[in-house]
């Protein structure tokens, strides 16, 4: 089947529903598991959404949001990696690219600020 590129909010949704599927089974699904789902997911979406379309935005700051979890290097990778697996496979186009992108430069700006 042919990759589209990530063209709505529904195809936010999608991408982030299948990462965390990833995100639970994996060597750090420690700092998932006992996320309410229901309520994180929305604001995951609502972030990326804020990176493709114009008309959203995001008022958090994230990097306070993740400051007192003890993240460590390897986490990066491992979240990073999944992350991007996750594009690459529903996706294909301008808006992935930004997408993997921003969440590359994002991480490295976390670890240099939390690490
Ligand atoms: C080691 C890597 C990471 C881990 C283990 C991690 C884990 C978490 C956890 C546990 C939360 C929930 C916090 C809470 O509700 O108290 C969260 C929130 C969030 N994370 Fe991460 N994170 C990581 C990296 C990133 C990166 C690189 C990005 C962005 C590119 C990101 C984007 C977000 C967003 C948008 C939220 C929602 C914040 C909100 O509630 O508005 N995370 N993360």
């Amino acid at each position: 089947m042919t990759k589209t590129d990530i063209l709505s909010p529904a195809d936010i949704t999608k991408l982030i529903k299948t990462f965390y599927d990833k995100l639970l089974v994996s060597s750090i699904k420690h700092y998932f598991v006992h996320l309410n789902l229901n309520e994180h997911l929305p604001r995951v979406d609502s972030f990326w959404n804020a990176t493709i379309f114009p008309e959203y935005a995001y008022g958090q700051n994230l990097m306070e949001r993740h400051a007192q979890m003890n993240l460590q290097k390897e986490d990066f990778k491992i979240w990073l990696a999944l992350f991007w697996e996750t594009v690459d496979e529903l996706y294909s186009g301008e808006n992935a690219e930004v997408t993997k992108n921003r969440a590359a430069s994002i991480a490295y700006i976390m670890q240099k600020k939390l690490l």
